[in-house]
């Protein structure tokens, strides 16, 4: 027994045979001590009824968006940031493409586009709609955008068809998320430090030096790592991002505040550096506006090296350093000595001389080089950073857990 007191789950149950595995897998949740609150499509209360839900759950049944007692009582954003998790179970082929177009004519897909909170899908439908094309495709769309899948299962279906469809058995449903929900209690209590995007290194109080760093990729880590449940802190360079407000966002402009605030935020567990942190600065900052001249020569000198300071610190070494890579060519050669010269456990390389992908894109393609493993890395091919993000938590997960 898993004691998940305290856990708030949303489920919403769509219209299709499979809702009856709803219901045992609510009284499954029910029996381990979670809050269940339930909303149930137009199409579920076919196969399902209120009643029987809320017997189970002893929890509220919602099913109408624009229920004036509901609004009164709890809102649907307010329902969407109730949960700790939602669970859509069975998620049939009609609400899976309905969400995937981010649609909100219901009160199911309404709370669903307006949540923040980890997202399980269950599949289930007829072997032929889950192979067809257009599921295929709108799962895979899903998943960029962080959903996650438990099933489909292969077997003989309500409809007499045999193959890949059904719905997963409420025992296996309960222990994903219930893993998934202790691991976030767990996490709760491990801190993460993330930088991301770019430094400015001031000419003159109106001038400075840059890079192309967005900080998609950091912020989209952060919000991995905050979605696991860790304590997290992101320290950014100037960007136009914006983060959910639970994320310890710590706004620096150089490479010297950047560094102070890290080791402000010392000790950490777990540390990533996506920031592309300039490697030097001028010199002499002029205190005022440098006026127009034929010839005019900054000299630059090293910034100091954050990853490095970090990753060498004697008392406050954290469990898990996590470099990055930003290389033109020689990426393999190039990572495999920073791996080693910054002293990380990974380091995370990047080919930023592609067009699609790297700096100031929405998607990445990275080699994850692990130090300890006899040379040891993993390719994530070319695709959305968030999705990017979601595969390098899931690794730290595993690591660090
Ligand atoms: O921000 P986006 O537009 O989403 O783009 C993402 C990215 C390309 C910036 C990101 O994926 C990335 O590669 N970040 C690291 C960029 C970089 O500066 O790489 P580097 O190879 O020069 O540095 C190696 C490591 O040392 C990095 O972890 C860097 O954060 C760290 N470093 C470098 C210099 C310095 N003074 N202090 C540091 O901590």
């Amino acid at each position: 027994m898993k004691d998940l007191i305290n856990k708030k789950i949303l489920f919403i149950i769509c219209g299709g045979v499979a809702a009856y595995k709803s219901l045992e897998t609510i009284r499954l949740f029910k029996k381990n001590n979670a809050e269940i609150k339930t909303i149930l499509t137009k199409s579920a209360k076919e196969f399902v009824t209120p009643l029987s839900v809320t017997s189970l759950s002893q929890g509220k049944v919602y099913d109408d968006l624009f229920n004036v007692e509901n609004e009164m009582e709890m809102d649907h954003i307010a329902l969407s940031r109730w949960a700790d998790v939602i669970i859509i179970a069975p998620a049939t082929a009609n609400t899976i493409s309905k969400l995937s177009q981010g649609s909100s004519e219901d009160l199911a897909s309404t709370v669903v586009l307006a949540s923040n909170k980890q997202v399980f899908l269950v599949p289930a439908m007829n072997v032929r709609m889950w192979e067809h094309k257009s599921t295929k495709d709108n799962i895979q769309k899903l998943s960029t955008y962080g959903y996650k899948l438990i099933g489909p299962t292969i077997g003989n279906m309500a409809c007499g068809e045999f193959g890949e469809g059904k719905m997963s058995d409420p025992s296996e449903i309960f222990d994903e998320i219930s893993n998934y929900l202790s691991n976030q209690v767990k996490n709760k209590r491990i801190k993460a430090l993330v930088t991301a995007g770019p430094t400015n290194e001031y000419i003159d109080p109106v001038r400075f030096i840059t890079n192309k760093s967005s900080g998609k990729q950091g912020y989209e880590i952060a919000k991995s790592l905050l979605k696991r449940g860790f304590d997290t802190t992101l320290i950014s360079g100037p960007t136009n991002l914006h983060i959910d407000e639970s994320i310890n966002l710590i706004k620096v402009e150089t490479a010297e505040e950047m560094f102070k605030e890290t080791q402000k935020n010392l000790p950490t567990d777990i540390a990533i550096f996506s920031a592309a942190v300039a490697d030097f600065k001028i010199d002499q900052k002029s205190q005022n506006k440098i006026k127009k001249q034929e010839n005019f020569t900054i000299n630059l000198e090293k910034n100091i090296d954050i990853l490095n300071f970090v990753s060498n610190h004697n008392s406050m070494r954290p469990r898990l350093v996590i470099g990055f890579a930003a290389e033109t060519e020689n990426l393999d050669e190039n990572a495999t000595s920073k791996l080693s010269k910054k002293n990380c456990d990974w380091i995370i390389a990047n080919d930023v001389s592609k067009k699609d992908s790297g700096f100031n894109s929405d998607y990445n393609e990275v080699t994850i080089f692990y130090k300890n493993s006899q040379n040891k890395k993993e390719t994530l091919s070319l695709k959305k950073k968030s999705e990017i993000s979601e595969e390098i938590v899931d690794r730290i997960v595993a690591q660090i857990n």
